[in-house]
């Protein structure tokens, strides 16, 4: 076992004191046995919820693997870490990263022999809490070993950040999404799982009230959106802020400022060879869902295995009006309105 597994770190999540040779599946185990001492509660899943002290929703194995990696991960200082609340576009997100850092090596016009075509988006970036710190395999051996810049992916909120993360001064790429649409998309993803675990499906009602209650993995989502907001405002170097919506738009400014933000700007070669929009083509919702690998591949998560065309439902802006009722429309942004007053921040 590598010192990676090791807790080396104050934790932000984990008060217990831990013995220091514990690895990084014992630390998992032990984490999980205390999650369920939580308060817990049905909720927009198809899983039980569990509360964090910190306020903040998960089932057991997820809450686990964030307080596995709190303790366990050793960051380092040319990290990129994806963040985002499930349902934002962290697929899309995902794919303009690794296809940004990757394009010398793996060109974003040559579609055909690209890693996309092989693996999904999931694949080339992995959950912290849902893929490496599952308790299952000993997986941080294997990413002290990946070269610079590591890219790793979360839904944790903010506070609940690996503490090594964010001492390392790693960056971080947060996008959020209409809450509306956010909450529509999960609504519809969190159906296909709950048939699958023949449990009945959630009205879109119910589903919005789940939300706007915060029972939601991760949620409550305006807490979520307001810590990366604060840590953006407060440490902008750090963490860049993005709007599904503002990508939706214009998708290669924002690969641009991607790009910028983790120290690759394309250079004026880059740039009169068109590289910037084969990015922003190769990550597109129609031909990274058109791929054979998204659909019918799938990708293993802590929770199961997740057939990836799950990840490419619809796409796009205010789909949310075809589903809500004008109650539960109100209800959400009046929740918008007051949770975001005074903060600067608009969706
Ligand atoms: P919809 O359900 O509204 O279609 P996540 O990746 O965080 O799970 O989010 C999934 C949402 O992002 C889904 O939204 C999905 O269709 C959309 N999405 C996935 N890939 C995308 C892409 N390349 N471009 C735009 N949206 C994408």
């Amino acid at each position: 076992m590598s010192s990676s597994s090791m807790r080396s770190f104050p934790s932000q999540t984990e008060p217990e004191t831990r013995e220091e040779t514990e690895t990084s599946q014992e630390i998992y185990r032990r984490c999980a046995t205390s999650v369920i001492s939580l308060p817990k509660s049905d909720g927009l899943s198809h899983l039980q919820l569990y509360r964090h002290h910190q306020g903040w929703h998960g089932s057991q194995m997820c809450i686990a693997g964030a307080m596995a990696a709190d303790a366990c991960f050793t960051a380092r200082p040319s990290d990129i870490v994806v963040a985002t609340l499930p349902k934002s576009g962290t697929t899309w997100i995902k794919s303009l990263l690794f296809s940004t850092v990757h394009r010398r090596e793996h060109p974003a016009d040559a579609a055909d022999v690209h890693p996309f075509s092989s693996f999904g988006p999931h694949e080339c970036i992995k959950f912290l809490e849902y893929q490496v710190y599952t308790g299952k395999e000993i997986l941080p051996d294997d990413v002290d070993e990946l070269p610079d810049p590591r890219l790793f992916a979360t839904h944790v909120p903010w506070v609940a950040l690996p503490a090594a993360a964010v001492a390392s001064g790693c960056k971080v790429v947060y996008m959020c999404r209409d809450p509306k649409d956010t909450m529509v998309s999960l609504w519809h993803f969190v159906n296909k799982l709950r048939v699958k675990e023949w449990l009945e499906p959630l009205s879109v009602e119910i589903a919005a009230d789940l939300f706007c209650d915060g029972l939601s993995a991760f949620g409550p989502y305006w807490d979520h959106v307001l810590g990366y907001w604060r840590a953006h405002l407060a440490r902008p170097g750090q963490v860049l802020f993005f709007r599904y919506e503002e990508l939706w738009k214009d998708p290669p400014a924002h690969v641009r400022r991607l790009a910028a933000f983790i120290g690759l700007p394309f250079d004026v070669d880059e740039e009169e060879n068109g590289v910037v929009d084969a990015i922003v083509k190769l990550c597109s919702f129609e031909h990274m869902g058109g791929l054979e690998v998204t659909k019918s591949g799938r990708t293993e998560f802590v929770v199961g295995a997740v057939e990836n065309s799950s990840f490419f439902r619809r796409g796009g802006v205010g789909d949310w009006a075809n589903y809500l009722s004008p109650e539960s429309a109100r209800r959400i942004d009046a929740i918008t309105k007051s949770k975001f007053e005074g903060t600067g921040l608009s969706l």
